[in-house]
């Protein structure tokens, strides 16, 4: 019998969460309430920061950051090329002016390319913690520090990643994290901001609920009394999600060592073979392994990514691809005409890019199905006499 379709993400909640979320459906606060507290003074503390700010998504927490920071138009802000779209769309909605820059080799943010792309006019640079690994967290606040320009971290993939033993937020002025079903830890849609900054926070705090701001009088005459200084968002977290949140953090750091588990079974089978690059761990870098990202080396396996995808899929296995960068997009590509040659490692690496499963619910026998699969069709692709040597390189 056909094995059901194996997809390339599944969220893990267990009987806690949903106990949690039935007591907050039962308590009658479904908005933000006692529960979003909690859960925040939980994650400043796991981070290892003062405040942490809970809101609807990562995205909704990038563009506060931006706006925070009075980031608008005739500004410019520096993101990598290789992340999600939501990592500039929130410059765009800011009005402000997007500046792509190049990754490395390691898929993160080039810390050079920064130095280069850097004018009078950049206001904040974005790095992305790519895959569950810190980029070259310390040069990108050095040379932040030295040109006297904000960063705001988008971490939407690195909650729990750690970066020479501290968790990433713990450092630099403001840092975003996701909670989307696929990321490491989930609260359905779900976004948190963290900050050692108390008038940052503060700022973050006010913008993320309208812009409504209460001082002492209020605590006395009633939540009725409060003052618009600026038209803020509508982007606060809801009990239910945080709900969800509390018991999800509780289980990170089993998530993450079993990620780390499934990365380190998947690498001992593909090590041998030359058609695949692995990631690895870096110095003081450990990966959390939100993605296991694989590189294709189409000249030695005779295959080239999309195909590689397409007969995953027809195995049974789904995979994705992280992402297609923000240069070939046509709003991008169109609105800033970037010369051919702007983006060399992002256009090299792009078309060879994969990202297999891995998710804590994954069990050992699903993780051999993606090794065989992989392994098999490497196999097909190249011939009979080789086929033995990949199936004894991967065994
Ligand atoms: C790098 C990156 N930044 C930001 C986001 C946006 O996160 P959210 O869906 O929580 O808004 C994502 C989502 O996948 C992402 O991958």
């Amino acid at each position: 019998m056909r094995s059901p379709f194996l997809p390339y993400s599944v969220p893990y909640i267990g009987d806690e969460e949903i106990a949690e979320v039935i007591d907050s459906l039962r308590n009658g606060f479904l908005t933000a309430g006692p529960k979003v507290k909690i859960f925040e003074a939980q994650f400043a503390d796991f981070i290892g920061t003062k405040h942490a700010i809970a809101v609807n998504s990562c995205t909704a927490a990038l563009e506060l950051a931006l706006a925070a920071l009075d980031i608008g138009p005739g500004d410019e802000v520096i993101v990598p090329t290789l992340t999600f779209c939501a990592t500039a769309n929130v410059v765009e909605h800011r009005r402000a002016t997007t500046v792509l820059v190049d990754v490395g080799e390691d898929l993160q943010i080039d810390a050079e390319a920064v130095e280069r792309a850097i004018s009078h006019k950049t206001r904040a640079v974005i790095p992305v913690h790519y895959g569950g690994q810190a980029c070259d967290l310390k040069s990108v606040l050095q040379l932040a520090n030295r040109k006297g320009v904000a960063v705001i971290q988008d971490a939407a993939h690195s909650v729990g990643t750690e970066y020479d033993q501290r968790k990433i937020g713990a450092d630099g002025l403001v840092t975003a994290f996701s909670f989307y079903p696929s990321k490491n830890m989930t609260t359905g849609e779900g976004g948190m901001l963290t900050t050692s900054d108390n008038r940052l926070a503060e700022r973050l705090r006010v913008l993320s609920l309208h812009g409504i701001r209460r001082d002492s009088a209020s605590k006395e005459i009633g939540p009725w009394l409060y003052e618009i200084y600026e038209p803020g968002y509508k982007a606060k977290m809801t009990d239910l999600q945080a709900s969800i949140g509390i018991h999800q953090l509780r289980r990170l750091e089993g998530f993450i060592s079993r990620r780390r588990e499934i990365a380190q079974i998947y690498s001992d089978a593909f090590k041998n073979l030359p058609e695949l690059v692995l990631p690895v761990d870096l110095p003081g870098r450990p990966h959390a392994y939100h993605l296991y990202t694989v590189r294709i080396v189409a000249e030695r396996c005779r295959l080239q990514r999309d195909t590689f995808i397409q007969q995953l899929k027809k195995a049974g296995i789904g995979s994705s691809v992280h992402f297609i960068p923000l240069h070939r997009h046509p709003y991008y590509r169109d609105k800033y005409e970037y010369p051919a040659t702007s983006f060399p490692v992002a256009e090299a690496f792009f078309p060879k890019i994969l990202s297999l499963p891995l998710y804590p619910k994954m069990s050992d026998g699903d993780v051999l199905r993606v090794i065989s699969a992989v392994r098999d069709i490497i196999c097909a692709a190249q011939n009979a006499r080789h086929c033995s040597s990949v199936q004894r390189r991967t065994s």
